[in-house]
């Protein structure tokens, strides 16, 4: 499936950016900062991502989401290798990738691609979001970075 820029995200692009984040306002400021892509089924996406520079040689995949019905078929596997090349092809030298400690599959598939646990943000879920968010029946508290070097 091809891979595209995301123009000007619609309610659509919004639901999946939401099964990711819950704030919106991070969301709205990854955007802003970054370059947005998509993967559509139907002229509907279905998968999207948003890469953001953090620094000259650092580039972070701030949001990716696949829709419910098409998960588990490598939807987000081509998604993160298109990050890797975009990040080789502009020139930086680490990928990186926020996730929660409670995020068991997303843990699996990033390492699975190469990534390493390099930085534990503790208590990153408690400061930033305004209500508790449960995952895998756990209370989300601490974001594992991961990274690679391209
Ligand atoms: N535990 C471990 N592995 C699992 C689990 C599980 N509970 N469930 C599925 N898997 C495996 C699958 O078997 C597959 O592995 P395989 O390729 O070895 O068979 C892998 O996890 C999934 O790979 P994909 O199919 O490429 O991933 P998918 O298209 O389903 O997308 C994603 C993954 C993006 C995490 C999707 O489930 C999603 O949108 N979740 C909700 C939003 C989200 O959590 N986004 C990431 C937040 S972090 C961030 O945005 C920076
Ligand atoms: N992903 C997420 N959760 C899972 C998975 C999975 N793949 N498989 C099972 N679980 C859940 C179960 O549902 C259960 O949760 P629940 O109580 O919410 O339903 C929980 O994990 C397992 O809890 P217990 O039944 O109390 O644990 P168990 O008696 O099976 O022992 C242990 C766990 C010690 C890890 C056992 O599987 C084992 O001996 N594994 C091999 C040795 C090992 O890895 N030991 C730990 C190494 S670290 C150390 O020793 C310091």
């Amino acid at each position: 499936m091809q891979i595209t820029p995301t123009k000007i995200p619609t309610e659509k692009h919004w639901q999946l950016y939401l099964r990711a984040d819950p704030s919106k306002r991070l969301i709205q400021k990854y955007l802003q900062n970054g370059f947005a892509f998509e993967i559509d089924d139907n002229r509907e996406p279905i998968g999207v991502i948003i890469l953001t520079p953090q620094s000259e040689n650092e580039l972070e995949i701030k949001n990716i989401a696949v829709a419910e019905g098409h998960e588990n078929q490598g939807i987000a596997t081509q998604l993160l290798k298109y990050a890797r090349h975009f990040a080789k092809f502009h020139g930086y030298e680490t990928l990186t990738i926020g996730t929660g400690s409670t995020s068991f599959k997303q843990l699996y598939l990033y390492q699975k691609l190469g990534f390493r646990i390099t930085e534990v943000k503790k208590d990153f879920f408690v400061k930033n979001y305004s209500e508790p968010i449960y995952e895998s029946g756990l209370h989300l508290q601490d974001m594992i970075l991961l990274r690679q070097k391209i």
